[in-house]
């Protein structure tokens, strides 16, 4: 059969073959000036279009700038976030509360004694307000404070936070105590009514001040025989002590605050022991009782083992001048026998 090859390659074969010589191709410097003129205009033509491709790209790249501006024109801020290099400030404080609110607290339940600063709940979690007065009455107390102008929760129940007589038991999802135990005269009988009225599952949120931290620190650390003292045989014996102290912190605190004169020696102290009987005689919201983290965490332990509390505690976190416990009530274990 007789095979057809193109005429190009034959000759190739044969030059491979030595049957034709090879022929050097000597290309002129007219013909290569020649061809780039020939290929000049494509060449052009071809940069022309990348050019123009180029043009469209930087188009679409600024049209996607203006729209990223736009979007983050639009979008809301970003979630707060911790703050590290100022951890003092009262975002902080206020979001390491969110935080564990946003945590723990869950269903419906009481706060007692927000006044001005109500624990932040999240969506959906339902909170009635406990205080042991009503909106006026709490201005009548603290406007002396210098807290006159200080918007106050209104309570939706007006009762003492020691017995919560209106709050039947195991009703409530959660009870709030922020800055309250402390300004209980029986904290013992607190607690164990605030996990009463809380269900099985629920939860106790108490946060104390360190008295380290605010205008307790030169008070004795309230022990844990003082505590069950007070519930044991009735807190009348400690009363007019824990007034005394706060006579001596209130005159302090009034002259900081230019409330009170600047008073020295013999006319401090008997301006000390008058405000303290005042301050008694009007029942003044004082600080029973003052605790160290230490002394806060061994008196919940005490009081547990002591009186066969069941709960467990969940949370136990220093928040700058405070510290936040969560109390989960648990389902009493049944005795020997
Ligand atoms: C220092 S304020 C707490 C403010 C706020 N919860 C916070 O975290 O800073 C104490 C609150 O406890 C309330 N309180 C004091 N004794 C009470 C009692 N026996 N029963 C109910 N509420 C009481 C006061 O009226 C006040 O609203």
């Amino acid at each position: 059969m007789k095979r057809f090859v193109p005429l190009p390659l034959k000759r190739f074969i044969d030059q491979l073959l030595g049957l034709a010589p090879f022929r050097a191709r000597v290309i002129t410097a007219e013909e290569r000036l020649q061809d780039l003129e020939r290929r000049l205009p494509g060449l052009q033509q071809g940069l022309q279009q990348e050019l123009a491709e180029l043009r469209a790209g930087q188009q679409h790249l600024a049209a996607l700038e203006a729209e990223i501006t736009e979007l983050k024109a639009a979008a809301p801020p970003p979630a707060a976030t911790l703050d590290f290099r100022n951890a003092l400030s009262h975002e902080n404080f206020q979001m390491v509360r969110v935080a564990v609110s946003e945590n723990f607290i869950r269903g419906s339940g009481i706060e007692i004694g927000a006044l001005n600063l109500p624990l932040p709940v999240a969506a959906g979690v339902r909170v009635r307000y406990v205080d042991r007065e009503t909106e006026a009455e709490l201005h009548d107390q603290y406007d002396e404070l210098g807290m006159a102008d200080v918007q106050f929760i209104d309570p939706d129940v007006v009762d003492d936070a020691e017995e919560l007589r209106q709050f039947p038991d195991n009703s409530e999802d959660f009870v709030i105590a922020s800055h309250v135990l402390e300004h209980l005269e029986n904290p013992v009988r607190a607690f164990k009514n605030w996990l009463r009225v809380v269900k099985h599952g629920g939860v106790v949120y108490v946060a104390l001040p360190d008295m380290r931290r605010c205008f307790d620190a030169g008070r004795e650390v309230t022990s844990v025989e003082h505590v069950i003292r007070d519930y044991e045989e009735g807190p009348a014996w400690s009363r007019s002590m824990a007034f005394r102290d706060f006579g001596k912190i209130y005159v302090a605190f009034g002259m900081d605050k230019g409330l009170v004169e600047h008073l020295h020696g013999e006319a401090r102290t008997a301006r000390e022991a008058t405000e303290a009987e005042r301050l008694d005689r009007k029942n003044f919201s004082i600080h029973f009782h003052a605790w160290t983290p230490d002394a806060m965490a061994e008196m919940f332990l005490a009081i547990k083992n002591r009186y066969q509390l069941s709960f467990e505690t969940e949370l136990m976190l220093q928040n700058q001048d405070e510290v936040i416990f969560i109390f989960r009530k648990t389902v009493p274990r049944p005795g020997p026998g």
